[in-house]
């Protein structure tokens, strides 16, 4: 592995102010003193890794990310167990996704010992921001951009790849369920197109639909395929999943225009293995409206590194709504796999996966 050179800040946060705004940090607006940076170029390959302290960055306005767009990130949590322990969980499955979101974006592959690497060195310098609260927890944010000074549309042969992180509670704000808007006027990703890379360009395109979620009082959007506006793709930052009343859970299949939530393919595993039902199949929204209404799908909830497992209480689209149970509180299926997820990823359960990495 790459040797890592260490330069610490020389105004530490002291532990007091740490506290403070470990109180209730909101999701992504604190940070730790230091961050991982490496260097690619053509030629010289990866190179220059470094941890220092978090400091703005100093780009070319001609760098081509602030023109084409051509960056990439992750999203992963380092948690604090019941015996002060770090863990991380699947971190491999991250690296191994950062690499096909780099192929999907042509740009340079970080091998995944220094994508793993960065995150070990940045922790050890940092391990203190872990928070022990159990609802809350490291969020670590890997990226990459281009930053070849040049103008022409082509594949760049600079890259800058960063590790930040960030101490979190919940990703939304209060403890309820959330509403979910269906999006019918815009899509998120079409066939043949970045949909399963983790670029900034598809969150780029979110937001606009996300507003008018918000402007309908609620807190994620709902996509649809972008073929038929028929199927369920997955939400803003999030995949969707839906309890059945027999029990089993049913989750849209991965089709090249979702996200591979590493959440979802955990909970199908995981669920499995509890002896629960896990369906990968189509989902048209006007069926999951109909079952819902009839009382035959009972259930449904958000997924992801940031949401955890966060219940939805109700969607809502421009014909009308439909709740789950009162719309507000999480149904016993949700909560079943959110309390074993999060034992897991904590450490404080057995792991017979093998997810589960100490650091
Ligand atoms: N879908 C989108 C669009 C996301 O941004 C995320 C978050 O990372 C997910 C799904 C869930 O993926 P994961 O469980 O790997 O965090
Ligand atoms: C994550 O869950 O890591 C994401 O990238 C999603 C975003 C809503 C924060």
């Amino acid at each position: 592995m790459a040797e890592f050179s260490i330069e610490r800040t020389a105004t530490p946060t002291s532990a007091e102010q740490r506290q403070a705004l470990m109180v209730d940090p909101k999701f992504g607006r604190v940070f730790t003193d230091h961050m991982a940076v490496i260097r690619y170029t053509d030629g010289k390959g990866w190179h220059d890794a470094r941890i220092i302290p978090r400091q703005p960055l100093q780009i070319d306005p001609a760098s081509t990310v602030l023109h084409y767009g051509q960056e990439i990130f992750e999203g992963l949590k380092a948690y604090r167990g019941k015996g002060g322990g770090v863990t991380l969980f699947r971190p491999e499955a991250n690296a191994a996704r950062f690499a096909a979101s780099a192929r999907r974006l042509s740009m340079a592959e970080l091998p995944e010992e220094l994508f793993l690497g960065a995150i070990r060195e940045l922790l050890k310098v940092d391990h203190d921001w872990v928070p022990s609260n159990p609802e809350q927890s490291l969020y670590l944010r890997p990226f990459m951009i281009s930053n070849e000074v040049f103008l022409g549309v082509k594949r760049a042969n600079e890259y800058l790849f960063i590790v930040l992180a960030s101490p979190v509670g919940g990703y939304f704000s209060g403890n309820g369920s959330i509403p979910v808007w269906v999006s019918e006027t815009y899509t998120r990703a079409a066939p043949g197109g970045t949909g399963e890379a983790k670029c900034g360009g598809n969150y780029a395109s979110s937001l606009l639909p996300q507003q008018e979620a918000t402007d309908h009082g609620c807190s994620q959007v709902l996509f649809l395929d972008a073929k038929e506006r028929r199927y369920i793709d997955e939400m803003g930052g999030m995949n969707v999943m839906f309890v059945r009343k027999d029990g089993s859970v049913v989750t849209p299949p991965l089709g090249g225009t979702i996200l591979r939530g590493i959440t979802r393919d955990s909970i199908i595993k995981l669920g499995r293995r509890m002896g629960l039902t896990m369906v990968e199949e189509p989902l048209a929204i006007d069926d999951v409206f109909r079952a819902a209404e009839a009382g035959e799908i009972t259930e449904a909830f958000a997924c992801g590194t940031a949401a955890v497992i966060s219940p939805i209480g109700e969607f809502r689209r421009e014909s009308g709504s439909v709740a789950f149970g009162d719309g507000k509180t999480a149904g016993p299926v949700t909560m079943k796999l959110r309390n074993a997820l999060c034992a897991l990823q904590r450490g404080e359960e057995a792991d017979p996966f093998g997810w589960v990495h100490t650091v």
